[in-house]
């Protein structure tokens, strides 16, 4: 069994947060929410709890609550924001609309003798986001910080392990926030940190084995990051009893397909069986004519099914379909709604029906994101495949405005080939001559080809060519985007190398546009 610390949901917008905050402390942590039943918490045995901020007031008769007993298991518990005033609420402190709403960074003041705030200074800046605070802490509790305005920005009672902190550690604008973290997972529930990547690849690869026996396994290989981790863990696992099937449909990025087809295929280095499809004609002919953005996901979606399902069959029944799920997937599916317990994940495009297969192997349901990558490092993965950026499973068909061609496809892969290599090259230099990574470092970046054809001149001939758009985003959670500030160089020098290299093309537009009003992709 892994030591794992286990954080209770309380709606807040930073609960994922505040899991990848404690496993980068090197402890195993998992995300429940707040409806699950307390018999469950116990049963898990966890090393300690955490509460998270939620968006109510822990006074009012309807808002979330935790039963008085989590606090009576002797399990050090901490509350954050939310979660802290709930816990002094339930344990007699004064919790109320407070008389100046503390907003961002701001100075606070902590008393080095709590185990939580030992080695950092007696002066730094938290990020507080609260309308409510605490008044007065619950008996027995010992105030441990403070700012101007909030008289008790944390209170603990250091014998029964209760530990109440009213900013967001979890956040970054909180400047010893990691260390704040480290400090009750190590300082206080007393973890020896047992969560490291290596380990987890190493028995990840027994428990395949485990579970797998001598039966087979099917894997959908995108070429994403995810898929790609999934078939090196289970080849590393069980070899040859792997078949990955990897669908070209030709919306793919530029040399994308044939990349795969190297990583995995039979020249490359993993022990798999390797199927490519090759379906890229059968889908320009699908799509043909078809222009309505929604139609055409739809298109793309369905024959994905199909022509897996076309595949599979080909190699007959198997025992296990493998999966890419990760955890985020897997929280956001189980902690919306109004089941306690996580419910597994199904991917929104649907499961194949025809697929003979007993049951769902998915070895990377417990990583998140940045986790996946360690692993997919671990697994000798090339990095430009590990730290890929996002990229929509209906490929550039979400990239293409109007109908789809494939001499339009050759234009918006040809355009973004051009534009990542020019912005990866400015956010190289710009990191080596500086020491670290430019302010305008876009999280998602690509081209795309809006449907306008317009009249533009070229030597001395006139032309009728299309626009392509260039977008670049910063983000943290992909709901909300601004559009990143490239320097006007690059996008200039991007312009000149998409008008001269690219047939087809005769203006190069950059998007402005912040999600919402717009959306990341344009189709
Ligand atoms: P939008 O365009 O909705 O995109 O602002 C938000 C993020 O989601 C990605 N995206 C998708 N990813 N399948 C995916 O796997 C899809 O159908 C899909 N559509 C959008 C998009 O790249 C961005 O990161």
């Amino acid at each position: 069994m892994r030591e794992t610390v286990i954080v209770i949901d309380f709606g807040g917008q930073y609960n994922q947060l505040v899991a990848r905050r404690v496993r980068e402390a090197g402890v195993y942590c998992e995300i429940y929410s707040y409806k699950t039943d307390i018999e469950k918490i116990k049963e898990m045995n966890p090393k300690g709890i955490i509460l998270t901020g939620g968006p109510n007031s822990c006074y009012e008769d309807d808002s979330p609550t935790y039963t008085k007993e989590l606090f009576e298991l002797g399990i050090p518990v901490l509350g954050l924001c939310y979660g802290a005033q709930l816990m002094q609420h339930i344990l007699g402190g004064t919790v109320e609309k407070a008389p100046v709403r503390e907003y961002g960074k701001t100075e606070t003041f902590f008393d080095n003798s709590s185990k939580l705030f030992t080695d950092i200074p007696e002066k730094s800046v938290t990020w507080m986001s609260h309308f409510d605070y605490i008044k007065e802490a619950a008996p027995g509790f010992k105030v441990s910080a403070h700012t101007k305005d909030c008289p008790v920005a944390a209170a603990e009672d250091e014998e029964k392990k209760l530990y109440a902190i009213q900013f967001h550690p979890e956040v970054l604008h909180t400047e010893h926030g990691k260390e704040i973290l480290s400090n009750y997972v190590y300082n206080v529930c007393e973890c020896k940190g047992d969560w490291k990547m290596d380990t987890f690849v190493e028995e990840s690869i027994k428990a395949i084995r485990e579970k797998v026996g001598d039966g087979k396994v099917l894997l959908a290989l995108s070429g994403g990051v995810d898929s790609s981790v999934a078939a090196g863990l289970l080849s590393k696992a069980i070899g040859k009893q792997l078949t990955c099937v990897f669908v070209d449909h030709g919306l793919l990025r530029k040399n994308e397909g044939d990349e795969v087809e190297e990583i995995f295929g039979p020249n490359g280095n993993y022990d798999l069986n390797f199927i490519r499809v090759n379906a890229q004609q059968r889908y320009y002919d699908k799509l043909s004519g078809v222009s309505e953005p929604e139609n055409k996901r739809k298109i793309i979606g369905e024959e994905f099914i199909r022509v897996f399902e076309e595949e599979a069959n080909k190699i007959g029944a198997v025992d296990f379909l493998a999966q890419g799920t990760i955890y985020p997937d897997v929280v956001e599916s189980g902690l919306g709604g109004e089941s306690a317990v996580i419910k597994s994940h199904h991917n929104v495009g649907g499961l194949p029906d025809t697929v003979d297969f007993k049951d769902i192997i998915e070895p990377l349901r417990d990583l998140f994101k940045d986790e996946v990558r360690k692993a997919g490092l671990e697994l000798g993965l090339p990095e430009y495949l590990v730290f890929r950026q996002p990229f929509p499973g209906p490929g550039l068909g979400v990239r293409i405005v109007g109908e789809i061609t494939e001499d339009k496809v050759r234009i918006v892969q040809d355009a973004d080939f051009i534009y990542r290599e020019e912005v990866d090259n400015a956010l190289k230099a710009y990191k080596e001559a500086n020491g670290k990574e430019a302010d305008w470092k876009p999280d998602q970046y690509f081209a795309a080809l809006t449907n306008m054809q317009s009249v533009g001149v070229m030597g001395d001939e006139r032309t009728y060519d299309f626009a392509v758009c260039l977008r670049a985003v910063k983000t943290i959670d992909f709901m909300t985007a601004e559009s990143s500030e490239i320097p006007y160089e690059v996008l200039n020098k991007v312009m000149t190398r998409i008008i001269n290299e690219v047939k087809g093309v005769n203006r190069v537009m950059y998007d402005l546009t912040s999600k919402p009003p717009g959306t990341i992709e344009i189709e």
